[in-house]
């Protein structure tokens, strides 16, 4: 399967400590934990001996990950280094614990299920010193991961999901707009919103023009260049990741990585607006049936005003992707 050899989002980074944590990544059961060097690993979360689950166990003081049931101990590449009831035997190599690759990036622990060449999803504000980052999120959503990618891509919400911040119904038509197929997905430019309170500085409604990227099959990155002189802070720019990690079909988890100029306000300020703008999606996310999004385009309507979500979907269907969709 095509999606286990990507990389995944599955925890924020400094939710990986000395303890184990579970979580779950195309329905597998996965443990983290950060091993003696702080690096994170990644284990299936069910213990070789008798199948008990090892994010139930402790970290020990070398790192290694203890099974709750009869304290086997692994170390990060999933070998088993010690079994107390039998404190002289040395566990052979077929004593081990399935092992995951994991690595850390945009303040986010990703993991691949299975080896695979394809790169972490790209972020270029991520490198951009004159942009301050942080995250935001998780937040649980009972929608496929392709679902909520689409929304992400769809400017025709913003009049009635998003009235009085993102859109108005005043200003709800959608100039034409370019949309190109890349190598990771789509490039999506001259996305034209008139927006009442576009980001948190705004203190009048602004014509805001948009550039989508799907960057990974279940990531994508907007930025938003305002038109000179029409908001409050000179230069106002900001790009936003969102990072999907597919937990079943029709789950996922979300998080955002905000890539913006504004180094005063706090954290919290930062993030309530996002939250603020994504728990206005997320009902309507929810409601969408089919949960999964189909790869057929004769299964939904679409119009001129739809076509960087059309054209998502043929890449999904290029690619070979199954998980999410139907
Ligand atoms: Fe894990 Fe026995 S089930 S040590
Ligand atoms: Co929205």
């Amino acid at each position: 399967m095509v999606e286990s050899t990507l990389w995944h989002p599955v925890a924020l980074a400094g939710d990986v400590g000395n303890s184990p944590l579970a979580v779950q990544l195309l329905e597998q059961p996965l443990v983290l934990w950060r091993d003696g060097l702080g690096v994170v690993q990644a284990l299936a979360d069910r213990c070789p001996h008798r199948g008990a689950r090892l994010s139930l166990g402790r970290v020990t003081v070398q790192g290694r990950l203890e099974c709750p049931y009869h304290g086997w101990q692994f170390d990060g590449s999933g070998q088993c280094t010690h079994v107390p009831a039998l404190p002289a035997f040395v566990p052979p190599a077929t004593h081990c614990a399935r092992r995951h690759e994991t690595c850390e990036a945009h303040g986010l622990v990703w993991v691949r299920l299975a080896p695979g060449s394809a790169a972490l999803p790209p972020f270029a504000a991520e490198e951009d010193v004159r942009l301050r980052k942080l995250n935001c999120g998780p937040y649980d959503v009972a929608a496929s991961a392709p679902r909520i990618i689409e929304n992400f891509l769809d400017m025709a919400h913003f009049g009635f999901v998003h009235e009085g911040w993102l859109g108005s119904r005043e200003a709800t038509a959608i100039e034409d707009y370019r949309v190109e197929p890349t190598a990771t997905g789509l490039l999506a430019t001259g996305c034209k919103a008139w927006q009442p309170q576009s980001n948190l500085h705004s203190t009048a409604a602004a014509q805001v023009e948009y550039t989508y990227e799907v960057t990974a099959p279940y990531a994508a990155v907007l930025t938003k260049v305002p038109e000179a002189g029409t908001t409050a802070v000179d230069g106002w720019r900001e790009s936003i990741a969102l990072f999907i990690c597919p937990i079943t079909p029709v789950r996922s988890r979300v998080w955002f990585r905000l890539a913006v100029a504004d180094f005063d306000s706090p954290d919290e300020k930062l993030q309530a607006f996002q939250h603020t703008i994504f728990t206005q999606d997320q009902p309507v996310l929810e409601s969408q049936m089919p949960q999964c999004l189909p790869l057929d385009l004769r299964a939904e309507l679409h119009t001129a005003a739809d076509k960087a979500s059309s054209a998502y979907r043929r890449f999904l269907r290029q690619s070979g992707i199954t998980f999410g969709v139907c």
